[in-house]
């Protein structure tokens, strides 16, 4: 398939600032003059934020990467996930075409976007809401056939449940994510045949699919200001119910299309020097503990993704029962836990669990 630019492109691109500054902290995540190695996650959120890669925003993070646009270019018209052209405005549909959901049905799940979106692929709808195509394996064989739809996998699909997500997606509902006919994961369809004693203690829906539920979230653009994901090093990392203060780079005009690249701009990598800092460097303090839950019991703490049977025993071990405990850590609360769970280094911010720890105690 060709992957070209659009032909009609907007005029500039700008990150918000929420997204620039957990774009400039990606950066830190590398060696001084290594930051190239970020482009893919900010392309992505580019992505993310707009629902497409433009000329501009491919540009921009050229511009903050320090590369030549041939170079940033390159990457983005050789990925299939990133795309090169509008999608619909509330979602565009990747309908698995591969083998096992070829075999089980994508071909009426096609028929389907076809009269309902648009007669081909990339093609907007009507009302410019949608837009479909089909892709490669998604790695979902065994709830084949399968449409990954926004951020989540609609599984077990059939025609007529293609159909209803969308009507219920263009009437403002998110459709539950995950398999579509009863199953809470891969399990055999009559149910599990083997390691029932993790039957009981799951939750509603399965992983992310619950996640989507909990946060009311599958097709939704990324503006930065869901939870403030920033590395632990960066200043008000995660702590904060609103991000820190975008770096110098967010105040810069937006990257105008057909703008010229200026070569003698600073390599990004120094404005990011000030802020990188190895999370090994950053001074530890241990988080307060409890000799025991609160009244009412622990929290489950493996609703923090991440955290599972043991190192739910461990934390418990240590003093930490609850979600408000863990969103209450400090950076240096994250480098001590990161560096005492004892076979889970680096876990904690890896995982961002202040974060999500942020969420889940907002919610209980
Ligand atoms: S063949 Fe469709 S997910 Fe693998």
């Amino acid at each position: 398939m060709l992957r070209r630019l659009h032909p009609e492109q907007p005029e500039s691109f700008a990150f918000t600032p929420e997204n620039q500054a957990w774009a400039e902290g990606q950066m830190t995540k590398y060696p001084e003059g290594r930051q190239a190695s970020a482009i893919i996650p900010i392309l992505w959120r580019a992505q993310e934020q707009e629902g497409w890669l433009s000329k501009p925003a491919i540009e921009h993070v050229a511009d903050m990467l320090g590369l030549s646009y041939i170079r940033a270019l390159e990457v983005a018209t050789f990925y299939f996930m990133f795309q090169l052209q509008p999608v619909g405005k509330i979602a565009h549909i990747q309908v698995c075409g591969t083998t096992s959901c070829m075999i089980c049905g994508a071909e009426d799940l096609v028929a389907v976007c076809k009269e309902k979106i648009a007669p081909n692929a990339h093609e907007l709808s009507a009302d410019g809401n949608f837009s479909w195509e089909e892709v490669e394996c998604l790695g979902s064989c065994s709830n084949a056939p399968m449409a990954q739809i926004g951020k989540d996998y609609y599984e077990d699909l059939t025609a007529d449940r293609m159909g209803e997500i969308i009507d219920e997606l263009a009437a403002g509902k998110v459709p539950v994510p995950g398999p579509q006919n009863g199953r809470y994961a891969a399990e055999p369809l009559k149910g599990l045949t083997s390691l029932t004693e993790y039957d009981s203690g799951k939750t509603q829906y399965n992983a992310s699919a619950q996640l989507a539920v909990d946060i009311g979230d599958t097709v939704k653009r990324i503006d930065g200001t869901e939870v403030p994901l920033l590395m632990p090093w960066q200043k008000g990392a995660n702590h904060n119910a609103s991000p820190t203060k975008p770096a110098k780079a967010a105040g810069k005009a937006p990257r105008k299309a057909g703008a010229s690249s200026d070569k003698s701009a600073e390599v990004p990598g120094s404005k990011a020097k000030a802020a990188a800092r190895p999370a090994a460097d950053v001074p530890q303090a241990e988080p307060e503990k409890l000799s025991a839950p609160r009244e009412g019991g622990a929290d489950d703490l493996k609703r923090i993704k991440g955290v599972g049977p043991k190192l739910e025993k461990m934390l418990n071990g240590i003093g930490i029962y609850h979600f408000d405990q863990v969103a209450a850590w400090t950076p240096e609360h994250v480098a001590w836990a990161d560096q005492n769970l004892v076979g889970f280094k680096g876990r904690v911010s890896r995982d961002n669990w202040v974060a999500q720890a942020i969420v889940l105690a907002a919610e209980d």
